[in-house]
Order: structure tokens, then C-alpha cells, then sequence
């Protein structure tokens, strides 16, 4: 079997800056699968539909993600800018909760892990997506520090920011809304 490297954590905690730099140190191929739901967000967004019905998503089937480095392709379309604006995170909460999505995505990333050594990040993936992987790593920061690292990366990308106290109110609901959804919640694993 190929080496998993799981880690799991609330956003800004730093997941996707430690898996990269190890993945590129042990040669393994780095997923952010956090990357994927907010892709889907951004084409539920781009297609108008009501995004809490949750029959409407059934455009999941025929999208298709793809990863090359650190560029995400969203049916052919490089995405990687798109899928951080304000409102796709605003969003993604709510369109990750739905078993249909959760279960479309976890099939995804356990096909991509057939294939390579690989570091994963996201909140359920030592949990649920990747279970038996050789290490799980469970990263978090103070909700200060970890408003700062987001609300520093939207500047740096020369994108609409709010206060730190808004973002740490950001934080904060997308923190309940992913760690008290019914279906794989952001939990520890044993
Ligand atoms: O890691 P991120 O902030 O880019 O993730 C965006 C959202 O996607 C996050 O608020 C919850 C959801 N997500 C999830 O439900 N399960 C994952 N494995 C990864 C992300």
C-alpha cells in the first residue's frame, strides 16, 4: 500500500503550509481536498442553484476536478483564485454538509491515494476519508493567529479583506458549522 499522511485541523491553522513543505521534502504527492469543496461551491454558485436544496447538486456526477501542482482545474478551467473568494468561503459550510457532496468528494480522494504516496489535508480525513493512514496529524492555532494568517493572505493576494474581530467572527461560524454537522464532522481521530 502507499503511504497516507493525514491532517486534519480548522482553517488557518496551517494544514496546507506543512503538508506542502512535506510532501515536497519526502517526494509525495500533497491533496487539498478543502480545495475540492469549494470548487464544487463555486460551480454550484456559478450555476445559481439554490444551494440549500440539496437535489440540485446533481451537476456532481459530470464535473470534474483535477490537480496539477499546486493549480486546481474545475472542468478544464484553472480555478486555483477563483475558489478562494470571499464568497466561495462564505459558502463552502453549507454546501459540504450534504451527504451527496461528502460522498461524491470521499470517493474522489480515495481513488487519487490509490495512485501515490501522498499528504492529505482537510477535516475528516483521518477520521473517514483515509482511516488507516500511517500518520494523522491533528493541527490547530488560536482563532487570533489564525484570523491573522487568513486575513495576511487575502492581503497579500490583493483581496477584499474585513477587521481582524470580523474575521475571527468568520472563523468562528465556519469552525461550528464544520465541527457540528451531522456528517463527518472536524473531529480528532482516536
Ligand atoms: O481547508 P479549507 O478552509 O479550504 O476548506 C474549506 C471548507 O471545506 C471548510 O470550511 C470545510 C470543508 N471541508 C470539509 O468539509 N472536509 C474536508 N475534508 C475539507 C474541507
Amino acid at each position: 500500500m502507499n503511504w497516507q499522511i493525514a491532517i486534519d485541523g480548522p482553517s488557518g491553522a496551517g494544514k496546507s503550509t506543512i503538508a506542502k513543505l512535506l510532501a515536497k521534502k519526502l517526494g509525495f504527492v500533497y491533496v487539498d481536498t478543502g480545495a475540492m469543496y469549494r470548487a464544487i461551491t463555486l460551480k454550484a454558485l456559478n450555476l445559481k442553484i439554490d444551494l440549500e436544496d440539496e437535489s440540485k447538486y446533481d451537476f456532481l456526477e459530470e464535473t470534474v476536478i483535477k490537480f496539477d501542482g499546486d493549480q486546481i482545474y474545475l472542468d478544464g478551467k484553472d480555478v486555483t483564485e477563483e475558489i478562494r473568494s470571499l464568497e466561495v468561503t462564505n459558502n463552502v459550510s453549507l454546501v459540504s454538509k450534504y451527504k451527496s457532496v461528502r460522498e461524491h468528494l470521499v470517493s474522489m480522494q480515495r481513488k487519487i491515494a490509490l495512485d501515490s504516496n501522498i499528504v492529505m489535508d482537510g477535516r475528516d480525513i483521518g477520521t473517514v476519508v483515509l482511516k488507516d493512514a500511517n500518520l494523522k496529524i491533528y493541527l490547530d492555532a488560536t482563532l487570533e493567529e489564525r484570523a491573522k494568517r487568513r486575513r495576511d493572505e487575502r492581503i497579500a493576494k490583493g483581496q477584499e479583506v474585513s477587521s481582524i474581530e470580523e474575521t475571527i467572527e468568520e472563523l468562528k461560524i465556519r469552525d461550528h458549522k464544520d465541527s457540528t454537522r451531522l456528517i463527518s464532522p472536524l473531529r480528532k481521530a482516536e
